[in-house]
């Protein structure tokens, strides 16, 4: 077919990419950005499919293999995996991103018999190094999200310091490599492993709380990956998907840096403070709450503010916290959301669920002005969160999330827990805000719970 009009066709998958990525930014517009995007894409895959290159093989029985299978795995996943499992599900899609760009690494150098032009097997040497490590790092981010692989299955001894030797080494490897213009097949197998264990010791000592930055920073790596293979195979919609993925990574990774209050060395070097301080005991007496008598409190409150937590994807308690909502600002009461950038389980965990029950964007608060609108609260009511409300953040110089950001209650006039139990969040550490004077606590599963809420306030 005419390369021009293949190329024309390209233009044509980008700015769909584009505008497809942009409406991804407004929850209404973000099911037609999807439906864009898979569109560009599915141009992208025809037109690779069709253009003409020097090694064309006549591959198309594997390709279309391939395309069936993964396409059968990729539709019956999305459709059975529950959204309480999303974030672990994008880690996987993240990771098998990575091993794409790898493999498209690996098969150039197969064509070239190992060996090629020094800056050219260089760029081929570093994206398999990178499309591993995203890999493999996805794979442990996938095992820490599920709850499959805890911090205590991961200590790896000195594992900062291997860290950093073996990137050196791995680095080294690129460069000698890259100047001898060849590789022997064991030299890649040993390339590869060294990938492979780097990425390892890469995501490993990052445990509980750190984790949103170094998902982040998985992400930005599959998405300069991505750009490195559209390079390899002058592939331009994949250059250009891969760079919009890598460069949103990285803005993203920064803002996790800055929620988490960490520096960007410190996650590339994997100097995560999982094992920081013993951790603190913290003792005293809940008090409890009804639901009744919480009813009664927010129908004579002025200010309502919701704290959404991972706990409110598990209940699914999303639809009844906006029908609480819309009960309460029936009665003329003022009803926000506070959110942390952390809460949850991935980068905008609670937009997403709270924009699937419709609440209006106007409604949330970003950390800083819920910080000053909670000092006004008369009743915050903590859905399902808890790391994100921990005071040892501001208070526990010794505990391993000192320094973190986090919503700040101390001020508010009536702070409402809805949990099952006093066990700890993600981050695995007690919290002390559930003993504090203007505290209570409403045991049991949050959408249950808010289910008899809205029933007593029928009453009210
Ligand atoms: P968490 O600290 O994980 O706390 C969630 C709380 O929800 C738990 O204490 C749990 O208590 C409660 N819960 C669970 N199921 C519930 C249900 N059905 N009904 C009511 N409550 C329920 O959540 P968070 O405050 O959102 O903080 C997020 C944490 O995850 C942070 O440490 C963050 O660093 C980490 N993390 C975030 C990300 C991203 S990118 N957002 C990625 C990885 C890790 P009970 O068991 O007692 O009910």
């Amino acid at each position: 077919m005419n390369i021009v009009i293949l190329d024309g066709v390209l233009f044509i998958a980008s700015v769909l990419l584009i505008v497809g990525l942009r409406k991804l930014s407004n929850p209404d517009s973000a099911s037609n950005g999807n439906r864009l995007a898979a569109v560009a894409l599915g141009l992208g895959v025809l037109v690779a499919l069709v253009y003409p290159v020097e090694t064309q093989n006549n591959n198309y029985l594997y390709i279309a293999f391939g395309i069936v299978v993964g396409g059968f795995i990729g539709i019956i996943s999305a459709k059975k995996v529950p959204m309480t499992a999303m974030p672990e599900m994008v880690s996987l899609f993240n990771g098998f991103g990575g091993l794409s760009a790898a493999l498209i690494s690996l098969v150039w150098m197969v064509n070239y018999h190992f060996s090629g032009e020094a800056t050219e097997l260089g760029i081929v040497l570093l994206n398999l190094f990178l499309g591993l490590v995203a890999f493999i790092g996805s794979m442990v981010a996938y095992g820490k999200l599920s709850g499959r692989l805890k911090d205590h299955h991961l200590k790896i001894p000195f594992n900062k310091v291997l860290n950093i030797i073996i990137l050196l080494v791995t680095v080294g490897l690129i460069v000698v490599f890259s100047f001898n213009g060849y590789l022997s097949t064991p030299q890649t197998i040993l390339f590869i492993v060294l990938s492979l264990f780097y990425g390892i010791t890469f995501v490993a000592p990052i445990g509980g709380a750190d984790m949103p930055v170094v998902i982040a920073s998985l992400n930005a790596l599959t998405g300069i990956t991505a750009a490195i293979s559209g390079i390899i195979t002058d592939n331009k919609l994949m250059l250009l998907g891969g760079v919009l993925v890598g460069s949103s990574g990285i803005i993203l990774t920064l803002l996790m840096c800055k929620a988490m209050n960490r520096s960007v060395l410190s996650v590339f070097f994997g100097n995560f403070s999982a094992t920081k301080g013993a951790e603190n005991q913290v003792e005293g007496n809940a008090k409890e709450i009804s639901a009744s008598n919480l009813a009664i409190q927010l129908a004579y409150s002025q200010r309502v503010c919701i704290i959404p937590g991972y706990g409110m994807a598990v209940a699914q308690a999303q639809k009844i916290v906006k029908e609480l909502e819309e009960n309460l600002e029936n009665k003329d009461v003022e009803f926000k959301y506070a959110i942390h950038p952390v809460a949850g389980r991935m980068p905008g965990h609670m937009n997403v669920l709270l924009a699937e029950a419709d609440v209006s964007y106007d409604k949330l608060l970003d950390l800083d002005e819920a910080n000053s609108y909670l000092e006004t609260t008369d009743v915050a009511i903590v859905v399902g969160a808890n790391d994100v409300v921990n005071p040892s953040a501001l208070e526990d110089p010794s505990s391993k999330i000192y320094g973190m950001p986090i919503l700040k209650l101390s001020k508010t006039n009536n702070v409402i827990v809805l949990k099952r139990s006093m066990n700890p969040g993600y981050a695995g550490i007690q919290n002390p805000l559930f003993f504090k004077d203007n505290t209570k606590m409403l045991f049991g599963d949050a959408k249950k719970s808010i289910e008899i809420i809205l029933k007593e306030l029928k009453d009210v």
